[in-house]
Parts: C-alpha cells; structure tokens; sequence
C-alpha cells in the first residue's frame, strides 16, 4: 500500500542525533516521503534536541529518571509518542531497553539501528568487541523492533572493513557513514509502503528479506 501523505515518524533519541540528521536531510532534500512530527529525548541538553529545534521539529525531553520503574517510564512514552499518531517510530540512538509492551504496541511499525553485523555483537560497545575480537569486517544493522533487544528481523545491513590500525573511534566513524545512508533507505521504503513485518520476518516487495536483511557495503562478496 503506498502513501498519498507523507509517513508521520517520531524519533526518539538519548545523544547526538547525527542519524536525526540523515532522516531531517532526506525529508528536506525531497528524497523521503515523511514528516517527522516528534522527536523525543530521554536526555536533556542532547546535541540531537538541538537538531531538532533546528529544523522546527517538536522536541521533548521524557527524563526516565523521573519515573519509578521502567514501565511507568515506556507507559507515559508511549503515551506521549502516540499523541502525535506517528506510522512509523525510529530509534535513533534511544538508549534505553525497551518493555515488551511497549515494543509490543509498536510492532510491525517501529526501527531500530544497531552498529553491528547482527546477530552478533548485541549490545553495547560493539566497535571495542570487533576489535578485540580481531574481526576483518564490522557493519551496523537497520531492524524491526520485538521485545528481543537487538534481535528483530533485520532489514538492511551494511559491512564495513576493518583496517589496521583502527580504533573503536575509526571504526565508529566509519559505520557511521554507512548508518547516515541506510537508515533513511530503510524509512523510504517503509513509506513508501514496500517494507513490511509478518510473521516475525521483514518482507521486501512482499518477498522475505534474509536473516540480515537487505545487504549493502563495501566487503560483501
Ligand atoms: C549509532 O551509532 C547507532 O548505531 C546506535 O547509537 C548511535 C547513535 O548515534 N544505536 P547518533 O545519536 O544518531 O549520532
């Protein structure tokens, strides 16, 4: 199904926002049929609120802090995401677990971005394991959100070598490219209404995407 409006997307981020920048570029740019209605910290003074404000988005800060468990926190998110009836959620670097009513709600309708070759290097500090691990190749994955943290179906994947002499920053900077390109993809073609999730698998054109999702990057065969 394609959309005769542009798709309404809340981005909900914890820092820097530099994918913010990619989708904000893109929809200004013309080239992603969206409108970001919200975007959401849960961190005051975020590079990625200021962003926002920027390009004259709605930017709210949620502090978890404030909240007495981690559900009460994802219950008034949810709550204040929905007021704006986005289509679409992005997690942009929203550093939280998520509950699995929360995830639940959204399913079908919510992305995440994960710098790693997923399934492996869940979690967090994946540029050090990669390096650690002595790994020739690192790459960031764009999934469906379940409540398995880091582990929906993935939908785009994108391989970055890793070179000698790099470091987690060298190595972050360089997946970060690959983020700032594939997010915004992934979100133009949820809009544009050829991404789907059925039965636990993300469907590309209605044909089911492989276990790591549609494959870009420079070190792929
Ligand atoms: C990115 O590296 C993303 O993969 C991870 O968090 C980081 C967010 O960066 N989930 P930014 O805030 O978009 O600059």
């Amino acid at each position: 199904m394609s959309q005769t409006h542009p798709l309404r997307v809340v981005v909900l981020i914890s820092g820097s926002g530099s994918n913010l920048q990619a989708l904000i570029d893109g929809q200004k740019q013309g080239e992603l049929p969206v409108e970001i209605v919200a975007v959401i910290s849960n961190r005051a003074a975020v590079r990625g609120l200021q962003r926002a404000e920027q390009a004259g988005i709605p930017a709210l800060i949620l502090d978890h802090t404030q909240y007495e468990s981690r559900e009460a926190f994802d219950e008034a998110l949810q709550a204040q995401i929905d007021e704006y009836r986005p289509e679409l959620v992005v997690l942009a670097g929203f550093m939280r677990i998520l509950t699995p009513g929360f995830t639940r709600h959204y399913e079908g309708r919510m992305f995440n971005i994960h710098p790693s070759l997923l399934p492996k290097y869940q979690g967090l500090h994946t540029h050090q394991r990669v390096l650690d691990a002595g790994e020739s190749e690192h790459g960031v994955t764009v999934h469906f959100v379940t409540p398995e943290l880091d582990g929906g179906p993935p939908v785009i994947q994108a391989r970055v070598p890793v070179l000698e002499g790099d470091t987690a920053e060298t190595l972050a900077a360089r997946v970060q490219q690959q983020e700032h390109s594939i997010y915004p993809l992934a979100v133009k073609w949820f809009a544009q209404g050829r991404l789907q999730m059925k039965s636990g698998k993300a469907l590309l054109d209605n044909e089911p995407l492989g276990p790591q999702g549609y494959l870009m990057g420079t070190t792929q065969p």
